[in-house]
């Protein structure tokens, strides 16, 4: 099975289950696992591109044949069972995933790798209702943010309580930074300290990001 880093670490957010749905499939890597490791009864793979739900489809043939895996070709949740406890849905953006669950349905369990706005993709969970059980960042050739979420009745998950700074930074990086997501913060300030050199004037947006990305970093820093 392909085990890069950003596979290994979504695959670690994902539970036992009876019915898994990886939305925007593409290769299906994720689907295998879940099969693989005896994770879920049935899975379905769904992907708006016929092209790359092809795929999934190829990779996860003997699934298919068995009955144990349903392909589907359509946008978000459309063609996903309502019934569906767990939902996968990474490497799209923050909104389209917003759009999809708006659009769709809201699962018990979700694991989430939007590229980007990840702090409304967290207010959206919370105020849906879900309590967010995991939520980092690691680096993998670039920086990624993982989130899993589930019904705190599904399977008793303990509501954890963002503030300010968990909704923007994530919380499991705020109360237990790691290495990954520290250098995140270190190029962010690097990125905003190279623009503001680079305007020669003041940018208020930039220096505003920089003086909370500084303070976050130097917090956290003292604290590991
Ligand atoms: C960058 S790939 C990510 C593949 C896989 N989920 C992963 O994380 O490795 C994004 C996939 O999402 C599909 N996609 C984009 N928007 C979608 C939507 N609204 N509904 C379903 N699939 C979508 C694309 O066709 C593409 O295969």
């Amino acid at each position: 099975m392909k085990q890069t880093k950003r596979i290994r670490l979504l695959c670690g957010q994902l539970a036992p289950c009876e019915t898994f749905a990886d939305v925007g499939c593409d290769h299906g890597y994720c689907t295998q696992y879940m099969l693989e490791e005896n994770l879920c009864r049935r899975a379905v793979v769904s992907d708006i591109s016929a092209g790359s739900l092809s795929k999934a489809e190829k990779l996860l043939s003997a699934y298919i044949a068995e009955g144990r895996v349903a392909p589907v070709c359509c946008p978000g949740l459309e063609k996903i069972p309502r019934d569906t406890e767990q939902v996968l849905i990474a490497g799209m953006g923050g909104e389209e995933i917003l759009s999809i669950l708006r659009e769709g349905f809201l699962p018990p369990a979700l694991v989430l790798q939007p590229m980007r706005h990840a702090p409304k993709v967290r207010a959206y969970l919370l105020e849906n209702g879900y309590s967010i059980v995991r939520d980092f960042t690691f680096f993998d050739g670039k920086f990624y943010d993982v989130l899993r979420a589930e019904f705190p009745a599904y399977r008793g998950a303990a509501v954890r309580s963002y503030g300010e700074r968990e909704l923007t930074f994530g919380f499991d990086n705020i109360r237990s930074p790691s290495p990954d997501f520290l250098q995140m913060l270190e190029e962010e300030m690097r990125k905003c300290r190279a623009r503001l050199a680079a305007a020669q004037k003041p940018v208020p947006a930039v220096e505003e990001k920089l003086r909370r990305i500084t303070e976050v970093y130097h917090d956290l820093a003292r604290s590991v």
